[in-house]
């Protein structure tokens, strides 16, 4: 790693190498929001594309996350590629995903996730599983020819960062830490080590 190379390239070649080592999930990465009072909450959600606008996913908007990036559109993510011993934390603002793009990534989906995305009320309470599989049901009679459009409540969320940091293990927990911080909107970094 050098410190001219942009945090986005560097980026890149680790996502290449992740998704070349064999993992199951190289896209895996843990998402922190936190509510309107400052309570943090954590999941795994998918990296569905990156690049210099930032970094996006998928999801229901009126889930328990959805309903947090609203109150408080700012988020954290971290991956962990464990056969290569790296980890890449990033920490920015989100925005919504605009609707053409979300309707691209929806159209490439298949059709059972796309009448999946329709059936469940993510993170709100059920009774049972019959209540899953009777909107189920329901959403594949109503969708059984043609195209599915996607659901108003379901899109993406680009997190833009300005925090990006780079951790790589070395022998006797000598890790090596190196952190991006964004000093404008011009696209410069400023790169610091940290002690491990
Ligand atoms: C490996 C993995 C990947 C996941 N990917 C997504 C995803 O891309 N989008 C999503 O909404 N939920 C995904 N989930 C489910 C979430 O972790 C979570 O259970 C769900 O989104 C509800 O979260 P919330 O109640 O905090 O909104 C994934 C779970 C795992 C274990």
């Amino acid at each position: 790693m050098n410190d001219t190379e942009c945090p986005f390239s560097i980026f890149a070649r680790w996502y290449d190498a992740a998704r070349q080592c064999g993992l199951r999930e190289p896209a895996a990465m843990a998402l922190a929001t936190a509510d309107a009072a400052g309570q943090p909450s954590l999941r795994m959600v998918l990296l569905k594309s990156h690049g210099p606008d930032g970094f996006v996913f998928y999801t229901n908007l009126e889930s328990r996350k959805g309903g947090e990036l609203v109150a408080n559109p700012k988020a954290a993510l971290c991956f962990h590629w464990m056969p290569l011993e790296r980890q890449v934390r990033i920490q920015g603002r989100v925005e919504k995903v605009s609707d053409e793009e979300a309707d691209a990534y929806f159209a490439s989906r298949p059709r059972d996730s796309q009448i999946g995305a329709w059936a469940s009320d993510q993170s709100r309470p059920m009774k049972g599983m019959r209540d899953l599989e009777k909107n189920v049901a329901l959403m594949a009679v109503r969708f059984h020819v043609g195209h599915i459009p996607r659901p108003d409540h379901w899109s993406g969320f680009r997190v833009v960062p300005h925090l990006i940091e780079f951790w790589q293990a070395k022998p006797f927990r000598l890790h090596e830490r190196t952190l991006y911080t964004r000093t404008g909107d011009d696209g410069d970094w400023q790169v610091t080590r940290l002690f491990p």
